[in-house]
């Protein structure tokens, strides 16, 4: 038989079967049946290009975060002249366990996509697709900023690194930014106060009075923080250099020798910090290895205290200034 006698039709029953097998039942070396040696799989909206290896990885990453994910095809079609076939899904799936750094929420997701795929000696060689994890963390409620997915290993998207000045200078340069710095807090699911030192907050607006503040995905208080509905933000008096130690650094119990009210919507909110607000979580950006979180303030407290100042890994005496 020759390499090119096959029939489109054989490689459409082929791929379904091959897909159903990867997609909602994890087998994904079921997809070597139906892919060429040199595929290849191209992101529409990432331009990243990935291979078959690359791909099986998704799709496990993607089954462990959605055990109970179903497949439905709602269109194929083929094109016998341009030896192509087009399919348009949907995917069910409960949002089970965490993605990427994402912490599950337990509710239920639909996600929609289509991918072009180019045949060639009965095999698909190549596949174009609308849809990547960064459109399924929008689906789950959490878009991603544009850069998140973009990585270097993959061969076609490249971050352009001229001109861009190294670790070491950039620290340097974050050095002499001088900033307040301000306790984060919420509390986990069990209703325990939870926060950590954050000198990354940022007043956005203030009609409407939003805020933003960055927060990396390993604290400990990052995955209560990303589920709740509210949060405080507490900046730090010249009397609270031991409070910004202690929530700088772990502690299974920050709160414990602390006074500490709640506010209207039961942030923790520090007794003597200069000033606190509690805001409504309005957005919560990935940023690869943080979460930006836009707040919307519901409620505001500001005592007589002056600020600390912080600099350069240090803190100073926000009442000690000179004006210029
Ligand atoms: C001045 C200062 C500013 C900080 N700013 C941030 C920040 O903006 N975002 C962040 O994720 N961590 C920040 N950190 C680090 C966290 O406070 C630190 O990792 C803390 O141990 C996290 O606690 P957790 O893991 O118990 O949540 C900052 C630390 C200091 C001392």
């Amino acid at each position: 038989m020759q390499q090119t006698n096959y029939s489109l039709q054989q490689v459409k029953e082929s791929l379904l079967t091959a897909w159903e097998a990867a997609w909602d039942r994890g087998h994904v070396d079921s997809l070597d049946n139906v892919f060429h040696p040199d595929f290849q799989r191209i992101s529409n909206k990432s331009k990243n290009i990935s291979t078959a290896q690359a791909l099986k990885q998704d799709i496990l990453t993607v089954r462990e975060a959605f055990p109970d994910l179903v497949t439905t095809i709602d269109h194929l079609l083929v094109d016998e002249s341009k030896e192509s076939i087009a399919i348009f899904w949907r995917t069910n799936g409960t949002f089970t366990n965490d993605l990427q750094g994402v912490p599950a929420t337990g509710n239920s997701v639909e996600t929609r996509g289509s991918n072009l795929m180019k045949v060639k000696e009965g095999k698909i060689i190549s596949e174009e697709v609308t849809w990547d994890q960064s459109e399924l963390l929008e689906d789950v409620g959490v878009p991603s900023l544009k850069s998140a997915f973009e990585s270097a290993e993959n061969g076609v998207v490249v971050d352009d690194l001229s001109g861009v000045p190294d670790l070491a200078a950039l620290k340097g340069f974050n050095r002499q930014f001088i900033t307040g710095v301000t306790v984060v807090t919420t509390k986990d699911e069990c209703g325990k106060p939870r926060g950590l030192a954050a000198n990354s907050y940022v007043s956005v607006s203030l009609e409407p009075p939003l805020v933003l503040v960055c927060v990396q995905k390993t604290t400990s208080t990052y995955a209560s923080l990303f589920k709740s509905t509210h949060l405080g933000i507490n900046i730090m008096s010249n009397d609270q250099r031991e409070t910004i130690g202690v929530f700088a650094s772990k502690g299974d119990d920050k709160f414990a020798d602390l006074q500490w009210h709640e506010g209207p919507d039961g942030s923790p909110l520090l007794d003597g910090s200069a000033a606190s607000i509690e805001a409504e979580i309005k957005e919560r950006f990935q940023a690869k290895t943080h979460t930006v979180f836009i707040a919307k303030v519901k409620h505001s407290e500001v005592a007589e205290l002056e600020p600390m100042i912080y600099k350069a890994g240090r803190f100073f005496d926000g009442a000690e200034l000179q004006a210029l």
